[in-house]
C-alpha cells in the first residue's frame, strides 16, 4: 500500500530535522522558495486535494480564492481540533511526523506571504504541545522557521494554541473566535474566512492532514499526487476503522479502495458477530450498510450512494449494537457539544434526546415517531452551522435502512436485546 503522508511514522525521530531531511523532508519547502505563490496554487490545484477536516472543499480553489484577497496580514491557521469522535489521525501526524504538518504550514506562509500560523491543538492532546515546541524550535534552529528563512526575504513564526475541550471549536469560525480569547461560536458566513478571518484578516484554515500533503505536492508535482487516487479524487487518505473490527487503526490509503477492502482487507473484518452497519465520517457522518460495502471510497463514489467520507473515520457496529440506542448516544454527543447559539440545534437535539429516549424505555409512541422526523428536518434546515445541520444524517440513513429495528420498539422489542433487558442502557436515567 503507497505511504505517502504516513511514510516517516516510526521511521524517523518526529522531532529531528535532520532525520526528517533524510528521509527527503523540507524538499518541498526549498522547491516552494524558488517558485511563485500562482506557480504553487496551480500544483495544490492539479492534485485534486480536497481539505480533509470533514466538508471536502478543494484546497487549491481555497487557496486561489485567499491569494486574491488583497487585505495584509494574512493569516495561516493549522485547524488540529480533531473532536470528531472515532478519528485519531491528525494525532498521528502530530506525534509521529510533525515536521511534515509544520513544513506545509510554512509553504502556505510563503503563499500568502504571512508572518504568522497558529496550530490550534485540542485540549485533549495538550501532551503533544511539548513536542510540536521542540519541533518549532529544531525547524527555527535550522533556518526553516523564524526571521529570513533559508536567507530570503520570507519570514514566518508558528504559535501552538491549546483549545479546551469543545468540540463546535473544529468548525473554522468558532476556531478563529476561540484562538482570539473569544467565546468558541461559529460566526455568521459571509463574509467568508478567507475575507474576514482571525482578527479581521485574510485567513487560511486547513486541516492538519491537508497540511501534511502540500510538502509532498510541491516536491513531486500536483499531477504525480492525484494520480495515486481516483480521477476526481486526488491522492491518498488516513482512514481511522475503529468499534467492532478485528484490527483497528489509522490506516493510509489510496482513494478507490472499497469499503469492504477496508473493513475486511485491512480492518480484517468484525470481531465477533456480523456486521450491522458502519458510521462515517464521525458522528456527524451517516451511517453505511452492508448493500453499500462495494462502494469505491472515494468523495464522488460516496456521496452518490448517500455516504460520505468526511474526517476519514469508519466505526463498525455489530449485531450486538441496537440502533435506537446507538443514535441516542449519537444524539446525545450533540445535546452535549451544541454551543446553545440557534435554537434548532440547542432544543432539538434536546428533545430528540428526550424522544429516543422514550423509546428505548418501550414508551415511545406512532407521534413520537412523527415529531422525531420533524425535528431532524428542522435541525437539518434551520440550525446556524454545521454542528446542527448534520446532527442527524446517521438518524436519517439509520431510519431509511433499519426502520424495522426502529419500530419493534413501540412493542417492546428490541431485536439486539439492548434496550428492555435488566439495567439495559435503555435504563439509564437522564441527567440533563
Ligand atoms: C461542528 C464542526 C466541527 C468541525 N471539526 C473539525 C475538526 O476537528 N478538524 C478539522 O480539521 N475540521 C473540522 N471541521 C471543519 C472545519 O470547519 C473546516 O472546514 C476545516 O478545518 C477546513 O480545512 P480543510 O479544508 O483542510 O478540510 C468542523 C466543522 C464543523 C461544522
Ligand atoms: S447549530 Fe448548534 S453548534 Fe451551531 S451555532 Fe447553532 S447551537 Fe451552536
Amino acid at each position: 500500500m503507497k505511504r505517502v503522508i504516513t511514510a516517516n511514522c516510526d521511521q524517523i525521530e518526529p522531532t529531528s530535522v535532520k532525520e526528517y531531511e533524510q528521509a527527503g523532508g523540507l524538499r518541498g519547502l526549498k522547491k516552494a522558495l524558488k517558485m511563485t505563490p500562482r506557480e504553487i496554487i496551480r500544483e495544490v490545484k492539479q492534485s485534486n486535494l480536497r481539505g480533509r477536516g470533514g466538508a471536502g472543499y478543494p484546497t487549491g480553489s481555497k487557496w486561489e480564492q485567499l491569494l486574491n484577497i488583497k487585505g495584509t496580514p494574512k493569516y495561516i491557521v493549522a485547524n488540529a481540533d480533531e473532536g470528531e469522535p472515532g478519528t485519531f489521525k491528525d494525532k498521528l501526524l502530530l506525534e509521529k511526523d510533525p515536521l511534515r504538518v509544520l513544513e506545509g504550514m510554512i509553504i502556505a506562509g510563503y503563499v500568502f506571504q504571512a508572518k504568522k500560523g497558529y496550530l490550534y491543538l485540542r485540549g485533549e492532546y495538550a501532551f503533544l504541545e511539548k513536542l510540536l515546541l521542540e519541533a518549532l524550535a529544531e525547524l527555527e534552529e535550522a533556518g526553516y522557521l523564524g526571521e529570513n528563512i533559508l536567507k530570503t526575504d520570507f519570514s514566518f513564526a508558528i504559535e501552538i494554541h491549546l483549545g479546551a475541550g469543545a468540540y463546535i471549536c473544529g468548525e473554522n469560525s468558532a476556531l478563529l473566535n476561540s484562538l482570539e480569547g473569544k467565546i468558541g461560536r461559529p460566526r455568521v458566513k459571509p463574509p467568508h474566512l478567507a475575507e474576514v478571518g482571525l482578527y479581521g484578516q485574510p485567513t487560511l484554515v486547513n486541516n492538519v492532514e491537508t497540511f501534511a500533503c502540500i510538502p509532498t505536492i510541491v516536491e513531486q508535482g500536483g499531477k504525480k499526487y492525484a494520480a495515486w487516487g481516483t480521477a476526481a479524487s486526488g491522492g491518498t487518505k488516513l482512514v481511522c476503522l475503529s468499534g467492532h473490527i478485528a484490527r483497528p487503526g489509522v490506516y493510509e490509503v489510496p482513494f478507490g479502495l472499497t469499503l469492504r477492502d477496508l473493513i475486511f482487507d485491512l480492518g480484517g473484518g468484525p470481531r465477533e458477530r456480523k456486521i450491522k452497519f458502519y458510521h462515517l465520517g464521525g458522528q456527524s457522518g451517516p451511517c453505511g450498510f452492508l448493500h453499500q460495502l462495494d462502494t469505491p471510497y472515494c468523495y464522488q463514489a460516496l456521496k452518490e450512494v448517500g455516504l460520505s467520507v468526511g474526517s476519514g473515520a469508519i466505526v463498525v457496529l455489530d449485531e450486538s449494537v441496537c440502533v435506537l440506542d446507538y443514535l441516542k448516544q449519537v444524539t446525545e454527543f450533540f445535546r452535549h457539544e451544541s454551543c446553545g447559539k440557534c435554537t434548532p440545534c440547542r432544543e432539538g437535539n434536546k428533545q430528540l434526546f428526550f424522544l429516543l429516549e422514550k423509546l428505548t424505555r418501550g414508551e415511545g409512541s406512532k407521534e413520537d415517531l412523527k415529531l422525531i422526523k420533524r425535528l431532524s428536518n428542522l435541525l437539518r434546515t434551520a440550525s446556524f452551522c454545521g454542528l446542527g445541520r448534520s446532527a442527524t444524517r446517521a438518524l436519517d440513513t439509520c431510519w431509511e435502512h433499519l426502520e424495522t429495528e426502529i419500530l419493534a420498539h413501540l412493542d417492546k422489542h428490541c431485536p439486539a436485546g439492548v434496550c428492555f433487558a435488566q439495567g439495559g442502557r435503555g435504563a439509564v436515567d437522564m441527567k440533563l
